[in-house]
């Protein structure tokens, strides 16, 4: 079929033609965000899944359904190497510079651009990855003890009077929050927790690995009960067939039945699987309606894409004793494994392998489901090490 019109979008954070099965998750979010507004109690919402469920674009699309009502937004995505409030600040001077427009608001955004000023500078020697551009002067003693939970704190308050004045909300939407380190994690958490208690109208909608939910408890105890974990998994058979089906009805396509049943087994209906399927299904077809037969070429093309990308990047950032590490437990299959069992597979102790567990849940690739367990969080990437690293070499 014609490539110019594939309707699909493998790709990391690429919206989809379709987003699939989601709808639940985002009329959860609208509400609370409406309550927010209203001065109502609400819950934050962190989204938690593995890779490739389609977390960042959910996020997106709901930043969008957000802004499309006249909520303001600050997105940020948190990589590995810097700080929060450095990724923060900006998107926070942003919001502020829009509310300032509103005439009942304008006073209180230039209190909270001063605050930011004051957090900005105060903060910098610590952070020194902070860069904003200053539009007032600080105000002494406004956000600038140079301590990152009390500035924190006292900065989105500041911006929570501006938001409430001008009858909106300012939500925080956070990627990939499992990077941010844990005593900013803390700050953030207190920062909301405080807002929360004087009903202002500032909640964060944030996304991350699975380990995240631990992450927040471990930073402070009481983050659980402040915010809801729900769970971004893969889709239901039902919503991954509309995901394949409805794109390529819409450019006239049809999908047989068994085809469309072969890709949602292979993919275990996720996202990121059923746009690599979806793409080369198309592509591999020559005429509607796509068969099975199609499905079977096009199979093989997926996965050799996969291999090129999607699970090739996670593993060339891997050092020589991670990828044996990750190799071990693909011998064991999907898991989760006991620690004990994938150390045995390398004939080493539990605790010599304990930094390198480690290293490997920092860089995001595996998590501890429960004490002792380990378990990928890249769906299907036992069978891609199996696949990169074939026989028995990397026992020795
Ligand atoms: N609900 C959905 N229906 C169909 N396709 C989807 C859906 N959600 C996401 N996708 C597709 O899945 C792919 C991965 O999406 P996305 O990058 O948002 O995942 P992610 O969870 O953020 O992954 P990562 O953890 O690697 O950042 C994209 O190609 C996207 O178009
Ligand atoms: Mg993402």
């Amino acid at each position: 079929m014609d490539p110019v019109r594939n309707p699909f979008a493998p790709g990391a954070g690429t919206p989809p033609p379709e987003l699939a099965g989601r709808d639940e998750l985002r009329e959860t979010v609208r509400i609370a965000l409406a309550r927010v507004r209203r001065g109502l109690p609400t819950k934050s919402v962190l989204m938690v899944g593995l890779r490739g469920v389609g977390k960042t674009v959910l996020l997106d699309r709901m930043r969008d359904d957000a802004e499309a009502i006249g909520i303001q937004t600050a997105r940020v995505e948190a990589p590995e190497t810097r700080s929060l409030p450095a990724l923060l600040a900006p998107q926070l001077r942003q919001a502020l510079l829009r509310l300032s427009r509103n005439e009942r608001a304008k006073a209180l955004a230039q209190r909270a651009l001063r605050a930011l000023a004051g957090f900005a500078k105060a903060l910098k020697i610590k952070y020194q990855d902070i860069e904003v551009g200053f539009d007032f002067e600080p105000e002494p003693g406004l956000a600038d003890n140079g301590d990152l939970e009390q500035d924190l704190q006292a900065l989105l308050e500041a911006v929570g009077y501006a938001a409430r004045e001008a009858e909106t909300a300012l939500v925080l939407f956070i990627d990939e929050l499992q990077y941010v380190e844990e005593d900013q994690l803390a700050a953030l958490i207190t920062a909301l927790h405080r807002c929360a208690q004087r009903r202002l109208p500032i909640v964060l909608v944030g996304t991350g690995l699975p380990q995240l939910r631990g992450q927040m408890g471990r930073a402070k105890s009481y983050a659980e009960r402040l915010f809801d974990f729900p769970e971004v998994g893969p889709l239901s058979d039902e919503d991954a067939s509309i995901a394949i089906a409805k794109p390529a009805l819409d450019q006239g396509v049809e999908v047989a039945k068994d085809a469309l049943q072969a890709i949602v087994r292979q993919t275990q209906g996720y996202p990121y699987f059923l746009q690599e399927w979806g793409k080369h299904a198309w592509d591999v077809a020559t005429e509607s309606p796509i068969t099975i037969d199609d499905v079977r070429l096009a199979s093989r093309a997926a996965i050799a894409a996969l291999d090129e990308s999607f699970f090739r990047v996670r593993f060339d950032r891997l050092t020589p004793l991670e990828k044996r590490y990750l190799r071990a437990m693909s011998e064991l299959g999907p898991g989760p494994h006991r620690s004990g069992d994938i150390a045995d597979q390398l004939g080493r102790k539990v605790t010599a392998l304990g930094p390198t567990r480690n290293q490997l849940i920092s860089k995001g690739m595996i998590w501890s489901p429960n004490h002792g367990d380990t378990a990928f969080t890249v769906p299907l990437f036992d069978e891609f090490m199996r696949r990169i690293m074939p026989g028995d070499n990397w026992k020795t």
